[in-house]
């Protein structure tokens, strides 16, 4: 396949190191965790069922154009119908931690939870069924309220991220959701990969509900910190003290390497970081604020400024630094206003690094070494531990044979170099690294691209109407993980 963003001279970041791209194995901390991710659209089919509501993603992939070869979700990995299923492979891999996320149209149809009227029972007693079966495993959950299937009716009335009347009604859904399950969930996250909902929901319109414009993918944008600040609050007054747990929000960010060391190409990268991390995470973690670089380069008529009393409610209203993390890009000065997706692009990849299934993807452990280090430094990972809550890689195959997916070596290299350079961070540089979760626990709907990429560790046959599935050799890998907490290679 055609690498359009591989640079075109070689340049000296593209080349072996030694140090750099060595990574380190063995045993993990004592009380390290290893995750496996799912989210609710990717896997639970039965989009109609037991009352749900519809989401933007089932308005959006059920619209032709949209997905790769106008596949949908409306089956998945049928998971909703499946649950013993999930669990009995989780089981037989020995997992002890998973992360799944929640469909708010399942909870509340059209997406107000404030009163039982706007609640459907049916839905909300799937997950407690599901909670159950993993408490009887032994397996812990943790619990994300919004992996990007918004309730269509939220859509409609005001242009869901784009309206500032989502900060409410994600507050009230929180809370049905804290009062429902925070006896059996002792680790919640918010929002997964704001940036993504609103860059491509809202700014480009690549995925649901497809919508573009700086303005709305600016508004959502600043939406969606008030609307995790909101149910930080919610939690640590209302439930915290009984419930005793913990919650956060999960970011997502490459890693921005200087395509040199010049200052200009440094600063470059620093707006990259700062666009895609600190939006989120400086208000959060560091000043209440935005970042400086995005201030300026969004006037306050595309970004909203927070008020002082907001900046105060912003600041630490996390227990945990949750990150997804997939790949690298190096960067070179010289766009407009410091880049960002629909703006300008200026991430080159290197030619020798190993490309995945998905176009984005490529594999740069020594990348993950490197952000692992910022965030500790820049956001202290020592009174905000760092969640890993997704890191994996794809590979392209709607196929109905099984082989050569099921022998991924290939995978297990990708996983050995990103957990054996997390490790490194962990004891070079000090990262507080205390959860590692893969993406995915079994083949499901990746977004736009349909079935076409499998990320998971367990195939899964779609052709098949029981969709039945299969551990790959990545499988038996990470279920040794989980048992020795020790990597091996
Ligand atoms: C991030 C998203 O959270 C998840 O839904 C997606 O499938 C993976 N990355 C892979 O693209």
């Amino acid at each position: 396949r055609p690498r359009p963003d591989d640079l075109k001279n070689p340049v000296a970041k593209c080349e072996f190191d030694a140090d750099r791209d060595s990574f380190s194995a063995g045993k993990f901390p004592d009380g390290f965790k290893w995750s496996f991710a799912t989210a609710a659209y990717q896997i639970e089919g039965s989009w109609n069922q037991d009352g749900k509501g519809k989401n933007i993603w089932d308005t959006f992939s059920q619209t032709p154009g949209n997905v790769w070869q106008n596949d949908n979700g409306n089956d998945a990995c049928k998971s909703y119908e499946n649950m013993k299923r999930d669990v009995d492979n989780m089981k037989e891999l020995g997992v002890k931690d998973n992360r799944f996320s929640l469909s708010w149209a399942r909870l509340c149809p059209t997406g107000k939870c404030a009163t039982t009227a706007g609640q459907e029972r049916k839905g909300i007693d799937h997950y407690h069924t599901f909670l159950d079966m993993l408490n009887e495993a032994g397996i812990e959950p943790f619990v994300t309220l919004y992996h990007w299937d918004l309730p269509q009716a939220l859509e409609d009335e005001y242009e869901g991220w784009e309206g500032s009347q989502i900060v409410d009604d994600f507050g009230d859904y929180a809370r049905l959701v804290f009062t429902e399950y925070g006896n059996k969930v002792k680790n919640w996250i918010t929002l997964n990969e704001a940036e993504v909902v609103c860059d491509l929901g809202y700014g480009i319109g690549v995925f649901a509900p497809g919508k573009t414009g700086d303005k709305s993918q600016f508004a959502c944008r600043h939406h969606t910190v008030l609307a995790h600040v909101k149910a930080y609050h919610i939690y640590d007054q209302e439930f915290r003290a009984e419930q005793k747990g913990q919650i956060g929000i999960t970011m997502n960010t490459d890693w921005y390497e200087g395509l040199d060391d010049t200052k200009a190409n440094l600063d470059a990268a620093q707006r990259w970081m700062d666009l895609q991390l600190g939006f989120w995470a400086d208000p959060i973690y560091l000043t209440g604020d935005y970042p400086e670089s995005v201030l300026k380069n969004n006037d306050a008529s595309v970004l909203q400024r927070f008020t002082d009393e907001q900046k105060q409610k912003n600041l630490g209203a996390a227990d945990f630094f949750g990150l997804n993390h997939y790949t690298t890009r190096l960067v070179e000065d010289g766009n407009k206003n410091g880049g960002g997706i629909g703006v300008e692009w200026t991430g080159y990849t290197c030619p020798q690094w190993p490309q995945a299934g998905s176009e984005w993807l490529y594999s740069v452990p020594w990348g993950y070494k490197k952000l692992l280090a910022y965030i500790h430094q820049r956001y202290n990972s020592k009174t905000y531990p760092i969640y890993v809550t997704e890191n994996g890689v794809s590979s392209r195959g709607n196929g109905t044979d099984a082989n050569p997916e099921l022998n991924d070596q290939w995978r297990i290299d990708h996983y050995t170099g990103y957990i054996g350079q997390m490790k490194r961070a962990m004891e070079e540089d000090g990262a507080n690294v205390e959860v590692y979760t893969a993406w995915s626990l079994m083949d499901n709907f990746e977004w736009a691209s349909g079935y076409s990429e499998r990320f998971g560790m367990i195939w899964v046959d779609f052709t098949d109407d029981n969709r039945t599935t299969h551990f790959k050799d990545s499988a038996r890998f990470y279920s040794d993980l989980i048992q020795t907490n020790e990597l091996k290679c």
